[in-house]
């Protein structure tokens, strides 16, 4: 393989780009990215850079010795508008192409939206710029938040804003949030952080509308679908995400809630791989941090080798950081485990848990209990996981 495109130049692309050079690669070498940025990390833009207390210099995930190393050609504030995969190429946007014998898909994913264009001050929150514009609309003074969807965007924004003095109010559509990761138990207890510090959790009920006003169009409030109006000053919209393939729509490539591939991130093309949140790999697609840069190692192996030498089997890991409550979760629970603490208390806001299936531990879960969740993780990852081949 002479050359090897890589769409998105963010986590998952830089990871891959990297596993490549380390695996040998030594042909040419492109990362397009609609971003203007480097690849910087996203975690940080909920928590410690919304509060301010991380800065835009921190958030780098390679200096400028790693990317040098690289030897890559970078395409900046570049977008991939489709996919021709007959011809290798790749369109970009200006109208300009790049073909290459290898292809990287790490296209990430885009916020869900409310209907309607958003009024100034309603925010969605993924990238860098969207954290810079909503930290300035924070410091324009004490504000009424309203964040909608309690999920992990959600609670965290919620934790930021809190901290920074806000009125925050959080509205969830379902019964409860975070139970599809946690379980209704789990769910309950991480939820009631919000009222631990002066949050206020609405469920059960969706958003109607936003109201605006004034010259600015600005967000003056809430309508909830069961009649409520929340005033706002601030909203924060984290309903979720959508796997980012629009451009590879006609290309012939299987979209189904992400790029389809097996467990090794291989497409049905071999010379196509894909990685991170737009990847569903071998049936499901995961949007956190330590899989996509899990995956790009296996992926530019089999990329490198040209069919599917290596299969993703690293367990499931995602850690939330909400006021000052670390959680940490890794393993794959079905709906019907059951939850136990093994260690500590859901009062005092730091157990461990394991959820357990037939005598067996399926997934661990803890609140600020770094050191034992770690030995319990490496326990089970060693149990549940043969060696990744
Ligand atoms: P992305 O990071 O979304 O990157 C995809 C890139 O591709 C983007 O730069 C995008 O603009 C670009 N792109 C898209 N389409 C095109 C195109 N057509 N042409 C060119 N470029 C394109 N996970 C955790 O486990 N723990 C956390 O605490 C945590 N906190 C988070 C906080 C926030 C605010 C967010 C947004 C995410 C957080 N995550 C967390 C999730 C984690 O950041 C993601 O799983 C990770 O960023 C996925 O990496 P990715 O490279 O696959 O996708
Ligand atoms: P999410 O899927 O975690 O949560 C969305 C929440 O919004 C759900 O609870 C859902 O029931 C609710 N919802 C949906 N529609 C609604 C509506 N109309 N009104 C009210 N509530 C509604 O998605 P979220 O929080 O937007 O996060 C986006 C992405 O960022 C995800 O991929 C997530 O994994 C990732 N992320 C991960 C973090 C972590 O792992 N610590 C932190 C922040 C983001």
């Amino acid at each position: 393989m002479k050359s090897v495109a890589v769409i998105g130049a963010s986590l998952a692309g830089l990871y891959t780009a990297r596993a490549l050079r380390a695996q040998g690669f030594d042909g040419r070498l492109v990362i397009v990215g609609d971003e203007r940025h480097r690849p910087y990390d996203r975690p940080p833009l909920s928590k410690d850079f919304l509060t301010g207390t991380t800065g835009q210099d921190q958030l780098a995930l390679a200096d400028a010795e790693e990317i040098a190393e690289l030897d890559a050609e970078w395409l900046l504030g570049t977008r991939a508008t489709g996919l021709d995969t007959g011809g290798r190429t790749v369109l970009l946007d200006g109208g300009r192409s790049l073909t290459t014998d290898g292809l990287v898909i790490a296209t990430g994913a885009t916020p869900r939206r409310l209907p309607g264009t958003p009024p100034t001050g309603a925010h969605t929150l993924r990238t860098l710029d969207d954290a810079q514009a909503l930290r300035a609309d924070l410091a324009r003074g004490p504000a009424r938040v309203v964040v909608i969807g309690g999920g992990f965007i959600g609670a965290e924004v919620a934790s930021s804003c809190a901290g920074l003095g806000h009125d925050v109010t959080v509205v969830e559509a379902a019964p409860l949030p975070l139970v599809p990761q946690l379980g209704d138990a789990m769910a309950r207890i991480c939820s009631a952080l919000h009222a631990d510090h002066g949050v206020a959790l609405i469920t059960g009920t969706g958003v109607a509308r936003l109201h605006s006003g004034g010259g600015e169009n600005r967000v003056t409030g809430v309508e909830l679908t069961d009649g409520r109006l929340l005033p706002a000053d601030v909203v924060v919209i984290g309903i979720g995400v959508r796997p980012h393939t629009a451009w590879l729509e006609g290309s012939g490539l299987p979209l189904d809630d992400g790029v389809r591939c097996d467990a090794g991130g291989v497409t049905p093309l071999p010379q196509i791989v894909a990685v991170g949140d737009v990847a569903r790999v071998d049936g499901s697609r995961t949007e956190h941090w330590t899989s996509a840069t899990e995956q790009a190692a296996v992926a530019a192996q089999n990329l490198l080798a040209g069919s599917t030498v290596a299969r993703h089997r690293s367990l499931p890991y995602f850690w939330s950081d909400q006021y000052g409550v670390r959680i940490q979760f890794a393993g794959r629970r079905l709906p019907t485990d059951t939850p136990r603490i093994v260690e500590g208390s859901p009062d005092d806001r730091s157990f461990l848990a394991c959820y357990e299936r037939d005598g067996h531990t399926t997934a661990v879960l803890a609140l600020n209990r770094p050191r034992p969740f770690m030995r319990l993780r490496r326990e089970l990852a060693r149990a549940t996981q043969p060696a990744t081949t």
